[in-house]
């Protein structure tokens, strides 16, 4: 079995996601990824709580007072020292500088709670009542340097009920997500591996 891919979470909030990636892999530990490290710009995140109470390592700054890119730098610094390879976002609100998207080009997931390309940015759940859509849902994609806008990798439909509410329809959209994103996780990890085995292949003959 190949090494485990580095996987760095970050975060903004209550890392309900983080927890659903963290409780996939500790139920099999012959998963493709293993969590590194949790990172966030709120260093009161309940995110950050929880994953030290799963004795995952935590790392926090406040982007409060520094400008976007030193920020990046930072965060940067932190997971080359941790060896990161994946970076996963889960619930980080806030923008990414183009630097160091462009750095970690092809290695940045998101998790955004919508079917992509509808409904990018916020307030999703309520734009896809307000605009009749049969369907909502959550999609993960590779992070770009437009918002919710690199390749999608995974999706899965909600139907939205007659009844929902922004509230209603996020809550049935976060089960899924729960289930979506450790999935598309491991698989862009499994196919990380065979990429650079293939590409170790090539080399060698
Ligand atoms: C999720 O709805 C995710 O799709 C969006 O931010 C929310 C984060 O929730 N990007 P949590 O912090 O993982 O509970």
């Amino acid at each position: 079995m190949a090494e485990k891919v580095r996987v760095a979470i970050l975060l903004s909030g209550r890392g309900s996601n983080m927890l659903a990636l963290s409780e996939y892999k500790r139920r099999d530990p012959d998963r493709a990824y293993e969590i590194v490290l949790v990172a966030s710009n709120v260093p009161e995140a309940r995110g950050l709580v929880l994953a030290r109470r799963f004795g995952i390592k935590a790392w926090a700054r406040s982007h409060r007072g520094i400008k976007r890119e030193e920020f990046d730098s930072l965060l940067d610094a932190v997971l080359l020292e941790h060896k990161v390879e994946i970076v996963a976002l889960a619930g980080y609100m806030r923008l990414l500088s183009p630097g160091f998207v462009e750095k970690w080009e092809g290695r940045i997931l998101n998790i955004h709670p919508s079917l992509l390309p509808s409904h990018k940015g916020l307030d999703t759940h309520q734009r896809a009542i307000l605009a009749g859509d049969e369907y909502a849902g959550c999609s993960v994609h590779v992070v770009t340097a437009d918002l919710d806008s690199g390749p999608v990798v995974a999706q899965a439909r909600v139907k939205i009920l007659p009844r929902d509410d922004p509230d209603s329809l996020a809550a049935r959209v976060l089960e899924q997500e729960h289930l979506l994103y450790p999935l598309a996780l491991e698989e862009y990890c499994r196919a990380l591996r065979e990429d650079e085995a293939k590409e170790q292949e090539r080399d060698a003959g």
